[in-house]
């Protein structure tokens, strides 16, 4: 049976990537932009659809379409930086609607559907920063800690219809995120030395992160599962780190993701 697929952010990056690898696996697909009919070298097999989820009005004009979608990747997002003192409320309110109330939305107009035909995979694309916070991102860290406290709790709400949500959590990933990232920090910023040091290991970490196709490749591992896990973590040592964290100090792991911001703690 073809499946229905719909990934969000799917013009450049992680989104692309899943959006062909899951055409490559068979499913009919989605995939949006806030301008599908700019979206470079578009992936063939993929139908672009619009979406702005900073607008209520885009989202609810999805319904239609996410009735009948078997997965639903969560992918679009906005990466914010800033000192915690200094971020702007309405930066704040915007990040939120983005990278939280939109894809809580967006899953609770497909899940109806999927119950009822008892098969659906939700999958939330958080951060490995959600579960290794670090400064200068509070506000991006609380999104994605957000999101997949969505997921972690409604997750057995749902999974005796055979509907699974999931959480991916990458690491640093070779997107070019960086160019697209959100800053905000005053211009006479007591913060600004370390917050400045604090951005550029992030850029340097992106810019030498792992291929966005080896994170497609994890969602589909995620999609394929009969039980999917409550997290699925790749890229930046994953396997390594999340071990450590299990039998570390939290005060070691705290250190240990600052220093890897050119950060001591
Ligand atoms: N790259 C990393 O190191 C990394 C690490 C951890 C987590 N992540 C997460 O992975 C996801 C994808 O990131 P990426 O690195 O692939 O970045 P990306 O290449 O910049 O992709 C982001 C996608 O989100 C869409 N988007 C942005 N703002 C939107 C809005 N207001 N409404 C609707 N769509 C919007 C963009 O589509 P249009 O511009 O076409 O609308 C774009 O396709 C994000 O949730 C990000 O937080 C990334």
């Amino acid at each position: 049976m073809e499946r229905t697929a719909l990934v969000t952010g799917a013009s450049s990056g992680i989104g692309r990537a899943t959006a062909e690898a899951l055409v490559a696996a068979g499913y009919r697909v989605y995939g949006t932009s806030r301008k599908p009919a700019a979206v470079q070298a578009p992936v063939a097999g993929v139908e672009y659809l619009p979406l702005e989820l900073e607008s209520e009005e885009s989202i609810e004009g999805l319904a239609g379409t996410l009735e009948s979608v078997d997965v639903l990747v969560n992918n679009a997002g906005e990466s914010q930086s800033g000192p915690f003192e200094e971020l702007p409320g309405d930066a704040l309110r915007r990040l939120f609607q983005i990278n939280v109330f939109g894809p809580v939305r967006l899953a609770q107009l497909a899940l109806p559907g999927m119950r009822e035909r008892g098969y659906g995979r939700v999958v939330m694309v958080g951060s490995m920063l959600a579960s290794f916070p670090l400064a200068y991102r509070s506000s991006y860290v609380a999104s994605k800690a957000a999101i997949k406290g969505f997921s972690n709790a409604a997750r057995h709400e749902l999974s005796p219809y055979g509907v699974w949500l999931t959480t991916v959590e990458p690491g640093s990933i070779a997107t070019g995120l960086s160019e697209r990232r959100t800053v905000y920090a005053n211009p006479d910023s007591p913060h600004r030395r370390r917050f400045e040091t604090m951005l550029a290991a992030l850029d340097r970490n992106e810019r030498a992160g792992t291929p966005p196709e080896r994170v497609a490749r994890t969602i589909l591992t995620a999609i394929a599962a009969t039980r999917p896990r409550q997290r699925y973590a790749v890229g930046s040592n994953a396997p390594l780190v999340f071990a450590l964290r299990r039998v570390a100090p939290v005060g070691l792991a705290e250190r240990l993701t600052h220093r890897k911001h050119n950060l001591s703690i």
